[in-house]
């Protein structure tokens, strides 16, 4: 399914709205991020530093991880709320594309303007996927 206009405008502010939460005092860099499932509900993250730098999440794989947690593994977009609309970083694109090549992702900057509109596969092209994997 894709995406309609109204669906995706409230995506990017649920992802404005929630990067207030993020926990950044570190980086300074505050991300937010709303996850849009097949079934049309919505799932937040925000980035979540730590004195112990790799024990850190970004709000992308915080979104996905919340959703899977409930129950959700079909997802048709989601948006990323930064200062200047920076693009996920690899991990992020990886975990992202283990759900599908084909989920639209959309970075926004702090005035809610889109500055990169792609999907998982343009991020991640040759994705290593599922496929990939012997079967038993
Ligand atoms: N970060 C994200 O949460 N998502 C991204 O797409 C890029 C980076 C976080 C990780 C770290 O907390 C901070 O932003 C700076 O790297």
């Amino acid at each position: 399914m894709g995406i309609t206009r109204k669906e995706k405008t409230e995506l990017i502010q649920r992802a404005l709205e929630v990067r207030k939460y993020a926990y950044a005092p570190y980086s300074n860099y505050a991300v937010g991020a709303a996850l849009l499932t097949e079934s049309s509900e919505i799932f937040e993250g925000v980035n979540v530093e730590n004195a112990v730098n790799s024990a850190g999440i970004c709000a992308e794989r915080n979104a996905v991880f919340q959703a899977v947690t409930q129950g959700h593994q079909s997802f048709r977009a989601i948006a990323v709320a930064t200062d200047n609309g920076g693009s996920p970083c690899g991990p992020c694109r990886q975990v992202m594309s283990e759900f599908g090549l084909d989920i639209e992702v959309y970075t926004i900057d702090s005035d809610g303007k889109i500055i990169l509109e792609t999907t998982v596969g343009g991020l991640l092209p040759e994705a290593f996927g599922p496929g990939h994997l012997p079967k038993e």
